[in-house]
């Protein structure tokens, strides 16, 4: 007689056991769930499971339907349109799945078949977090490769994966305003507070607290999800020299465990985990289904442009681009922080170019144009010296956060998304740019960089002030070198749509061979200092590994599409 014991290893042998238990299960494997089982979870969830085809697949045969596929190309590059569609991300690079060919593009030819590429199979469309509960136990009961997408902005390909199910956020739009928040396990009051469902973007947030007399730490974009991989990711924001980095400003996190229960993080219970969500990365400790964050009165603004241009290739930019970096210490410590956008080939004519700067930062608490004038003195003292350098500047004083922040940072309606995005990105510290050589050296690397017309870098000078005063009052897991940054720079490349898996490979090849090393040669921050004990986090909250997200914490025990151990 058969052992009772050995029945259930019998069962799963004789209906077919997934290509390796060390595999998750595919859609080719017996283990996939029956049509019935999807059914049965899509009535767990109000009916809101659907299945899931590439946005582009309206325009390719057999499903080509020229309406459909003229409303898609007109939407293509709609970062807020993207971010509401189960079957798009904001890059196409990571909808589309090289290493198997497979690619669903809005501008290759109709007759060439459209395939699933990393786009997933199903999407939950979540709207609470029990169906965010039903969701999770039904991939984890069956070992299924499960990804969260809120909004899909991420540059590594995060919110993408293969042969998956998705949970879509997008709709979880629940905002609640609270002038006492009291955080669970706490009798005291943590003050003025946010509470947004998973789904919230953004101008959503700012526009919520605003109506408040208040405002919030958050970042500089139309559709980038507040709760998912901004604030997770650590959350650098133009107003960070002023308050922090979002993450520092979060006070309670409601997550969605690998185990499916809803749990509760901030420093009164599961501090780990609450230590984990603020910097440890989207898409690996659980769902998080609403976060908690500080607001702030209003304040006054004064946003202050200068612009740095010199003749297309004049080797002075880089002189320039020095100056402007030796200046950033003290126009920091002066309050300001923002962005600048640097074109170094920058063609305005035919055959004529220039080299440019354009720079915006922003201070808080100031209404005094001049007294901001007067930071940046110094700098165009020095950029007149050098001779062949251009400068020009505006400044405006606004009354409140809000009109500074729709006016200079997110005007318009959405981002312009839909492209083929590869970031090259390093933080450079404060030491550096006070440093004898430091600008000098950052200055070299930057001009050995190849730049082809109208190709960009942009400085995001997010932190300093309060991000770095953070560094002893806050203890999340967060990149310490956020901490001693001034200054976050990067640039994209890009290839055709029509580009080959090897074509694809040489460009990422460069990046990662002879630009990024250009770039960390300038200064070798020691990164990952806080790896080891999120690695134990992630054990303990998710041992069997159902939230990987590409390139985080504990992927590197799964294959690149997470969908086998290695
Ligand atoms: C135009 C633009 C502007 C940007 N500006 C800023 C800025 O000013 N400051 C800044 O810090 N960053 C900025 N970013 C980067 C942005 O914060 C990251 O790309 C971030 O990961 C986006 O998070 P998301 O949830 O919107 O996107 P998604 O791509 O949907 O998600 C990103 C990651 O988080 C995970 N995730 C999403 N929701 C949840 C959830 N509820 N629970 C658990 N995991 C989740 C996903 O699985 C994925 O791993 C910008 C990006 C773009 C494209
Ligand atoms: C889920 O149920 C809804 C409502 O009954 C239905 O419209 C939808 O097609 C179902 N989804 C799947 C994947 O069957
Ligand atoms: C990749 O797919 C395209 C379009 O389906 C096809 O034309 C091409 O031959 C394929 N390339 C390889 C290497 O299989
Ligand atoms: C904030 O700015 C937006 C965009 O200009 C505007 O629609 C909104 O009314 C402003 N909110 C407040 C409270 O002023
Ligand atoms: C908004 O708050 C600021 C700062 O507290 C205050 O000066 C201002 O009067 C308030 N405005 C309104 C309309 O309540
Ligand atoms: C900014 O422009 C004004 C007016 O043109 C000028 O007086 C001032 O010196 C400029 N400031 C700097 C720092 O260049
Ligand atoms: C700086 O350059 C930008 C982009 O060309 C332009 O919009 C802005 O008006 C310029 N600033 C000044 C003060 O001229
Ligand atoms: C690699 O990058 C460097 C620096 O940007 C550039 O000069 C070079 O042309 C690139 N090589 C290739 C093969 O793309």
């Amino acid at each position: 007689m058969i052992s009772t014991l050995l029945l259930p290893l019998l069962a799963t042998a004789a209906i077919g056991a997934p290509q390796s238990s060390n595999c998750r299960c595919r859609p080719s494997d017996s283990c996939w769930p029956s049509t019935k089982q999807w059914s049965a979870l899509n009535k767990t969830i109000n009916g809101n499971l659907v299945a899931v085809r590439p946005v582009a697949s309206v325009c390719h045969q057999p499903e080509y339907n020229a309406d459909a596929c003229k409303t898609v190309t007109n939407l293509w590059s709609d970062s807020v349109w993207r971010s509401s569609q189960p079957g798009a991300g904001q890059w196409e690079n990571w909808e589309a799945w090289p290493e198997r060919n497979q690619s669903c593009y809005v501008d290759s030819p109709q007759d060439t078949a459209c395939q699933q590429g990393r786009i997933s199979l199903y999407s939950a469309e979540v709207q609470s977090a029990s169906d965010i509960q039903r969701a999770v136990r039904f991939a984890s009961t069956h070992n299924l490769r499960l990804v969260i997408k809120n909004t899909g902005h991420d540059f590594l390909g995060r919110s993408t994966a293969p042969e998956s199910l998705q949970i879509l956020t997008h709709t979880m739009k629940d905002i609640k305003i609270s002038d006492n928040f009291v955080p669970k396990g706490s009798s005291k009051s943590a003050g003025p507070a946010i509470t947004i469902g998973a789904g919230v973007q953004l101008p959503e947030m700012y526009k919520a607290v605003a109506q408040h007399n208040r405002t919030v730490i958050g970042g500089s974009a139309h559709t980038v999800g507040a709760a998912g991989g901004y604030v997770q990711g650590g959350g650098h924001s133009p107003f960070g020299h002023w308050k922090g980095l979002a993450s520092d400003n979060a006070l309670e996190f409601e997550v969605v465990t690998a185990d499916g229960s809803l749990v509760t993080a901030n420093s009164y219970q599961n501090k780990d985990l609450f230590w984990a969500l603020r910097g440890g990365g989207g898409g690996t400790f659980g769902v998080v289904t609403s976060v908690t964050m500080r607001t702030f009165e209003e304040v006054p603004v004064v946003a202050y442009n200068f612009n740095i241009t010199t003749a297309g290739g004049d080797p002075r930019f880089w002189d320039a681009f020095a100056e402007w970096h030796a200046a950033l210490p003290s126009i920091n410590d002066g309050g300001g922080s923002g962005y600048y956008f640097g074109l170094p080939n920058y063609p305005i004519a035919a055959s004529v170019s220039v080299s440019t700067m354009i720079t915006l930062m922003l201070f808080p608490e100031k209404t005094d144009v001049a007294e901001v004038d007067k930071l940046y003195q110094p700098l165009a003292a020095k950029l007149q010296q050098i001779g062949g350098v251009q400068t020009v500047n505006a400044s405006i004083p606004f009354p409140t956060m809000n009109s500074t922040i729709f006016t200079m940072l997110i005007g318009g309606e959405s981002d312009s998304t839909g492209g083929i995005s590869m970031l090259a990105s390093r933080l450079y510290s404060k030491n550096l740019m006070t440093s004898q050589d430091g600008p000098g050296r950052l200055a070299n690397a930057f001009k050995s960089i190849k730049w082809n017309p109208y190709a960009e870098f942009i400085g995001h000078v997010v932190a300093g002030g309060a991000v770095a005063a953070n560094a002893d009052k806050v203890d999340s897991a967060v990149n310490p070198a956020w901490r001693k940054t001034i200054s976050h720079l990067l640039f994209s490349r890009s290839w055709a749509t029509t580009a080959t898996l090897a074509e694809q490979t040489a460009v990422i090849k460069n990046m990662t061979d002879v630009e990024i090393p250009i770039l960390r040669s300038v200064e070798g921050f020691v990164l990952g200092a806080n790896y080891p004990r999120l690695y134990s986090i992630k054990q303990k909250w998710d041992p069997k590994g159902l939230f990987i997200s590409r390139k985080g914490v504990g992927s590197e025990d799964w294959d690149d599409a997470g969908l086998c151990r290695t």
